[in-house]
């Protein structure tokens, strides 16, 4: 995985960044993700191992990855699709500012059955609309 996501971060146009997330010795421990599609608009991501939860490793990942898809990417809006399991990931995403916009039905097939994603965002808010 880690090869082939190298790899892909020297191609001329990338469509994605990852941010590795490392202890003090250099191990890896997890990661974030910033999938880009669409018009100025990303899909973030992120896995630490189960031996280093809670210790807000995801939550610094994630912000880091959405102020560089902001100011560096010049982003408009970064999504989470989230199971509604997942309760430390809708933790995570709260804690980088992203809002809750939905539930996806039938959105991911796995473990052999459909499952529902929520849906979460966060707008560029050097670029985010008064209503
Ligand atoms: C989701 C995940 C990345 C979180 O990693 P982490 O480094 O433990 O996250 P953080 O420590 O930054 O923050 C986790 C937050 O979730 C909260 N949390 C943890 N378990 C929770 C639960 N069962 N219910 C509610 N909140 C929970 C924590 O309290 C923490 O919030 P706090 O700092 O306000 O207390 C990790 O659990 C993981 O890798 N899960 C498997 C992969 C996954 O689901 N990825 C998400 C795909 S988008």
């Amino acid at each position: 995985m880690i090869g082939g996501v190298i790899d892909r971060a020297r191609c001329e146009v990338r469509n994605e960044y990852y941010l590795a997330a490392t202890l003090a010795d250099d191990r890896l421990i997890g990661f974030a993700r910033l999938a880009l599609g669409g018009v100025e608009a990303a899909k973030l991501g992120y896995a630490i191992h189960a031996d280093h939860w809670g210790n807000g490793y995801a939550s610094e990942a994630a912000r880091s990855l959405v102020n560089f898809g902001f100011a560096e990417l010049g982003l408009h809006r970064i999504t989470a699709a989230i199971g509604p399991d997942s309760l430390a990931s809708v933790a995570v995403a709260g804690k980088v500012g992203m809002e809750y916009e939905g539930r996806l039905r039938d959105h991911v097939f796995t473990n052999g059955g459909w499952r529902d994603s929520l849906l979460y965002s966060i707008i560029n808010p050097r670029q985010a609309t008064a209503l």
